[in-house]
């Protein structure tokens, strides 16, 4: 048996006695009094009557064992200019000044903080601050609009928002503070203060009485100590989209989290203390949190924090410069990202100026990474490169290539083999297990491991219901797919109404109801229609009222200004036509897959429920002229 494999098995057969061993990584306040709880399950918890903090391990710990003085963040902001290195000791005190600052803002032990903010360092030291003093971090993406932060502000209650005068896309300045206020004019919940970061970019108004400076708050703070934490305590929420419009709160513990994370910087990322380390993502998704913040801090690595893109700042290089000046060994990307690369520079002539010998594998996650896109980046870097899968839920990798114990041969296409502590099965309808290579539904056997969403932020009943109701025993990922006869993994599509455009996770269901909010519509269906360089994007098709605006092009306009305001721009919503009529099942139910496999050219059949055939023809006609679907049956009515 090869080492992954053996990793695998004991981590399923003995998961105390291996993830016990892995608890050794994090320095305890309390040792757990059991491993894996199972008295409330479906419900686990790991770590029970542990005690921690996770501050202390990702900064303080590594003060203490003469780290101080090592970079633990490198800022690199090519749409600035300015780039700033942060070691561990200053992060320190940073970090626990803020964590002042906060506990002399009334913020206690579980009370919830939001944080707004752009790429910068400030928000690394926003959500150790929070987990300094036991308060739980949520922190929302800043290409979110204002409705989207006042519905997380609602569902998590915080008492205090941290938040930037705004943010640097390379389209221009993103004012955040006018969102936030907007934000806060929208939800209903009120929050004591706002801590504003004043960026030169922009500058903004503070409100009397509810808003501080950053800067100067900060400085007249007296330095917080780590409080003492349970492994249990939630360490934050991070909303992520469900099928519906509402946002899931994916809750994180501390001692789970902290474990599963140190375990995965050296089994799978090669990364110990010392080595740099990068993840290209925002600290607004999940990525961000296990990867740019805690999973590198954890383990005493530095980590670099890039407020940037991959082309365009300033070109299609800009990836291998920065591998090469901060000599990162381990580099975590989207497929996206490689594939808007290769766009701009097919030969790879951008990447021959860097000397890459630092570089020793990359890996892509987010979103399924189509075979062109790993082979291209693997023959132009001559490196491995690592496709690996999971989701904001589970918060680490569920199959990947174990880079630090035993790689396995790279097969384009799949993520490879399942994470130990992962037992991950395809399922049919029924509930039985499919042969190799069928597709069905991809699931994780209960318990999951640590560092695994324990619920979702107050409401163990959705998490129940969205996730655990299917199959007996297992958690649904949402993900179709199969396990080939080596036991790798291919993930194919999703079974729900989730899209995934750039990498970016998007609610279908979400599209429609604000779609439905324009006066002149009655109603909407939205799909994620193949895309080159994205992945996917999303396609509005709209059934308008009687007597609606005769103009549809500025009708059109009008509805992608309201997605954009209402959802923000990440939604990148850009494709929009009116229909007479949804196709729909005699139940009433819109054929949102059938109109997919239409628009991406696919073989489909003619569903033995839908209610009038013809809308089938309808929807063809129109996605042909949007330039999608090819085959063109009937002329539109
Ligand atoms: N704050 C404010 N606005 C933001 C934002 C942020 N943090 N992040 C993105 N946006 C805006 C962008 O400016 C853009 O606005 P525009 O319509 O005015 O141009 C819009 O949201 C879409 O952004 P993006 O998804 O970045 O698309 P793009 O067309 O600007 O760039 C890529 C294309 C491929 C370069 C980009 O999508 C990319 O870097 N993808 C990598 C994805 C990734 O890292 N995902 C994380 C999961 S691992
Ligand atoms: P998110 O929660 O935003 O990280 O999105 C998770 C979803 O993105 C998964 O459920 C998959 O649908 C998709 N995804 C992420 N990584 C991969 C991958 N390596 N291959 C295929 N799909 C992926």
């Amino acid at each position: 048996m090869d080492q992954g494999l053996e990793l695998h098995t004991r981590s399923i057969e003995q998961p105390e006695a291996f993830w016990g061993e892995a608890a050794k990584l994090i320095d305890w306040q309390r040792n757990a009094e059991q491993v894996l709880n199972s008295s409330a399950a479906p419900l686990y918890r790991w770590f029970s009557g542990g005690a921690l903090n996770t501050c202390y391990n990702a900064v303080d710990r590594h003060v203490e064992a003469g780290r101080g003085e090592q970079i633990a963040i490198e800022y690199v902001s090519p749409v600035t200019g300015h780039n700033r290195s942060i070691n561990y000791l200053s992060l320190q005190k940073q970090v626990a000044r803020l964590a002042g600052l906060l506990k002399s803002l009334g913020v206690e032990k579980g009370d919830r903080v939001v944080i707004y903010m752009p790429m910068v360092p400030e928000t690394a030291f926003a959500m150790l601050a929070c987990a300094r003093i036991g308060a739980i971090h949520s922190v929302v993406f800043g290409g979110f609009a204002a409705n989207e932060l006042a519905t997380r502000i609602n569902d998590a209650k915080p008492k205090v928002v941290l938040s930037a005068s705004c943010g640097i896309e390379p389209s221009g300045v993103v004012a955040y503070k006018p969102l936030l206020d907007d934000a806060l004019a929208q939800a209903s919940h009120k929050v004591d203060n706002c801590v504003i970061l004043a960026r030169p970019q922009y500058q903004c108004e503070l409100t009397d009485g509810r808003d501080l400076d950053w800067y100067s708050a900060v400085a007249d703070a007296p330095e917080a100590e780590c409080e003492v934490i349970a492994a249990t305590d939630p360490l934050y929420i991070l909303y992520t989209s469900g099928t519906t419009g509402t946002p899931k709160g994916v809750v994180r513990d501390n001692g789970g989290h902290a474990v599963a994370l140190a375990w995965s910087m050296s089994h799978i990322y090669n990364i110990e203390a010392g080595d740099v380390f990068w993840a290209a993502s925002d600290v607004g998704w999940v990525v961000g949190h296990s990867y740019i913040v805690y999973g590198p801090l954890l383990v005493g690595a530095t980590t670099l924090l890039y407020e940037g893109k991959p082309v365009g700042t300033p070109d299609a290089g800009a990836f291998w410069q920065t591998i090469a000046k901060y000599k990162v060994k381990s580099f975590f990307t989207a497929p996206t990202a490689i594939r808007a690369i290769k766009r701009e520079d097919p030969d790879g002539e951008l990447i021959k100026p860097y000397d890459l010998s630092c570089l020793g594998q990359v890996f892509l996650a987010g979103e399924r990474c189509d075979p062109d896109t790993l082979e291209w980046c693997q023959s132009k870097l001559d490196k491995p490169v690592i496709d690996h899968w999971w989701q904001t839920e589970t918060g680490w990798p569920v199959a990947a290539n174990l880079m630090g114990v035993a790689p396995l041969p790279v097969k384009p296409g799949s993520p490879a083999r399942a994470v130990p502590g992962y037992q991950v099965e395809v399922l049919d309808a029924m509930g039985e297990q499919v042969g190799a290579n069928e597709t069905g539904n991809v699931v994780i056997k209960l318990p999951l491991p640590p560092g695994t969403l324990p619920t979702l932020w107050q409401n163990d009943q959705r998490y129940q219901d969205s996730y655990l109701s299917m199959y007996d025993g297992y958690y649904l990922t949402g993900d179709a797919g199969y396990i080939d006869e080596d036991g790798y993994l291919y993930i194919m599509s999703r079974i729900d109404d989730i899209i995934n455009v750039a990498g970016h996770r998007l609610s279908t269901g979400r599209f429609e109801e604000v779609l439905c909010q324009h006066d002149s519509v009655a109603e909407a269906a939205v799909i994620g229609v193949s895309d080159k360089l994205k992945g996917q994007l999303p396609l509005g098709l709209v059934v308008l009222k009687a007597g609606a605006r005769a103009d549809h092009d500025v009708l059109y306009k009008e509805l992608l200004t309201l997605v954009r305001s209402e959802i923000g721009p990440v939604a990148a919503f850009k494709l929009v036509s009116a229909v007479p009529k949804l196709p729909k099942t005699r139940s009433g139910k819109i054929l949102r897959a059938t109109m997919r496999k239409i628009a991406d050219n696919q073989d489909y059949k003619m569903p033995a429920t839908i209610e009038d055939p013809q809308t089938l023809d309808i929807v063809q006609n129109t996605l042909t002229r949007m330039g999608y679907s090819k085959a063109l049956t009937q002329a539109v009515s």
